[in-house]
């Protein structure tokens, strides 16, 4: 596995690749590398030649007051991780690379509407950071396929529509979540949850879980949200908000639409945890 850490550099290898023919998979990430991370990594390689895995704590995508100085950074562990796993080009950045003029004034890629709404209504500016970076980063490396993972669902959702509205020729592909044997989604702020806490989060999933059943059996959709939002106060955390929306766009299903996602974020002490289960309702004939 090669390092680089210079756009150049990328370009030239990426050059070397492409003139012997080699499909390119990208996988963007902000390290700290899990089994959800490499899962990712191990479906770009099954759907590509040559695979670029970056790390990048991307500052755009952080709110003041959040935890981008505390977010955890373990290259080296990493990089062990990827070269295990197959991975053929770490590439890492340092902020000056990607953004040579600084964080303010630089050009900025939106989505309109959902990047307002779930969590970008607690995060504001949070999925134009997103989406700025997982542009540039199309645009470096274009790459034939790039691999996300569907615990970001609200993320990969604005990734397909940015890709799709700006003509990205990509086709992004997205992976199942990754979890715990108790259930928790492998995310890399888990790291943030003290033992107790640990033990009280996989009441995140439970709920959803529960939740899932319910609208499975007809109940009606705002009471199974109400209820499910007490359910994890229970469990001691700090709701931030939980909403069944459609899959094919994340807007508020009407009544015929029978394919659903659960999507929920919620904090416990440090950590804001998100999740979502996708789930089905009986509609009419
Ligand atoms: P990060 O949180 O490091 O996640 C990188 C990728 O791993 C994302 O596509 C995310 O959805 C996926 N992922 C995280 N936990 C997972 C799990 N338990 N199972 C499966 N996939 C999982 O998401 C980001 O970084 C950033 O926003 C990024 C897209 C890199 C832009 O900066």
């Amino acid at each position: 596995m090669i390092t680089l850490h210079d756009i150049p550099a990328l370009r030239a290898q990426l050059a070397d690749w492409r003139r012997t023919g080699q499909r390119i998979g990208l996988v963007p990430t902000m390290g700290n590398l899990h089994a959800g991370h490499i899962a990712l990594v191990r479906a770009a390689l099954s759907r590509a030649n040559r695979v670029v895995t970056t790390v990048f704590v991307n500052p755009l995508q952080f709110g003041p007051g959040e935890d981008l100085d505390a977010y955890p950074r373990t290259l080296a562990e990493d990089a062990r991780r990827l070269k295990e796993a197959g991975n053929h080009c770490l590439f890492v950045p340092a902020e000056s690379e990607l953004y040579p003029r600084g964080r303010d004034g630089h050009t900025c890629v939106e989505v309109p509407g959902l990047s307002a709404e779930l969590c970008g209504a607690s995060r504001p500016g949070h999925f134009r950071g997103v989406t700025t970076v997982v542009a540039k980063l199309f645009n470096v490396v274009q790459p034939d396929v790039a691999v996300f993972g569907q615990k970001d669902y609200q993320q990969l959702m604005l990734i397909r529509r940015m890709a799709a509205d700006l003509d990205c020729p990509v086709e992004v592909v997205g992976e199942p979540t990754v979890r715990e044997p108790d259930g928790l989604a492998m995310s890399s702020r888990n790291g943030y949850l003290t033992a107790d806490e640990r033990a009280r989060a996989p009441a995140l999933h439970r709920v959803l879980v529960e939740a899932a059943e319910a609208i499975g059996a007809g109940r009606e959709l705002a009471r199974t949200e109400q209820r499910a939002m007490a359910a994890l106060a229970e469990a001691g955390m700090r709701p931030d908000y939980l909403s069944v929306r459609r899959q094919s766009d994340l807007g508020h299903p009407g009544p015929r639409d029978g394919a659903l996602v659960i999507l929920a974020a919620a904090h416990l002490g440090r950590a804001r945890l998100i999740d979502n289960l996708e789930c089905s309702r009986p509609t009419g004939p």
